[in-house]
């Protein structure tokens, strides 16, 4: 299949959208990159059906983007840590992502993009959400921004790296990583703000105490994860998708069990954030 005829049916107003038109395991010749690149930015993430890919035109796919990330801790398929297994069935003590989060964010420098593709799925079950966090941040009064634009917040993965002890994964790295960045981050490439800190890896406010770095932090979580600013992915068999870490998260559901769903994440490396 030639790859010029991309077409972006978006699945929401504010976030999603499904590619039709493109062969992901024949290599993107320079136009179909700047097309889907062009897509991802304008619609943060993108789905791919039926996308029969193997490991090398994944990797192939990811490094169209960029160079690779390594994740820190999660286990992958055999000698390759540039492919991080995503995998839950009946003996698992946790699935991946069950909470709103954005890749890596303890990074100093978190991810740019994710490709996820999944080979295994449950009969039903298994959707993953996404969430816009321009628009959440756009929601926001101006005297709440203005309250918001000047903080950082310290994200550390330590939580993290113990539960991939107990699937086969562990500490790829000399510590585990932390990093501060700023509550609201402007996007390298669109020059949009958005709101910048989820649970699983934010720990607090700087300067703030906890009780209030707690207070503040509950409220954009809670924001955050409002309907209005998401969509939802039903994936198949060789379904795709492919999300802009900066400026989304994405939550995935363990409704399945004990049926198995699994998969094979790539992902690329992004920027420092900044205010
Ligand atoms: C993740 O990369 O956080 C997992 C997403 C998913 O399994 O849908």
């Amino acid at each position: 299949m030639r790859n010029d005829t991309i077409e972006f049916r978006p699945l929401t107003r504010h976030i999603g959208a499904e590619v039709h038109g493109v062969d992901l395991r024949q290599p993107l010749d320079d136009e179909a990159f700047r097309t889907l690149h062009g897509g991802l930015l304008e619609h943060l993430v993108l789905f791919f059906r039926d996308q029969d890919i193997d490991h090398e035109q994944h990797v192939a796919f990811g490094r169209r983007f960029g160079e690779l990330h390594i994740h820190p801790s999660a286990p992958c398929v055999d000698g390759r840590p540039e492919l991080m297994k995503i995998h839950a069935d009946a003996t698992s003590p946790f699935a991946e992502g069950t909470a709103w989060h954005t890749d890596v964010s303890a990074d100093e420098e978190p991810p740019m993009a994710s490709i996820l593709h999944l080979s295994t799925v449950p009969s039903v079950g298994g959707d993953t959400l996404f969430s816009n966090m321009y628009a959440a941040y756009d929601a926001l009064s101006d005297t709440m921004k203005s309250v918001l634009d000047p903080l950082e917040a310290l994200h550390t993965a330590d939580v993290h790296v113990n539960r991939y002890e107990q699937i086969g994964g562990g500490l790829r790295r000399e510590e585990h990583p932390h990093a501060i960045h700023p509550v609201i981050r402007t996007h390298p490439e669109t020059g949009r703000k958005l709101i910048y800190v989820n649970q699983p890896f934010t720990q607090n406010i700087v300067g703030m105490t906890q009780a209030e770095s707690d207070a503040l932090l509950e409220f954009l979580y809670a924001h955050n994860a409002k309907p209005q600013f998401q969509c939802r992915f039903r994936w198949r068999k060789n379904s795709i998708a492919m999300w802009d870490n900066r400026c989304t998260q994405h939550h995935a559901t363990w409704d399945y069990y004990p049926e198995t769903r699994s998969g094979v994440r790539v992902t690329i490396k992004g920027d420092r954030p900044y205010h």
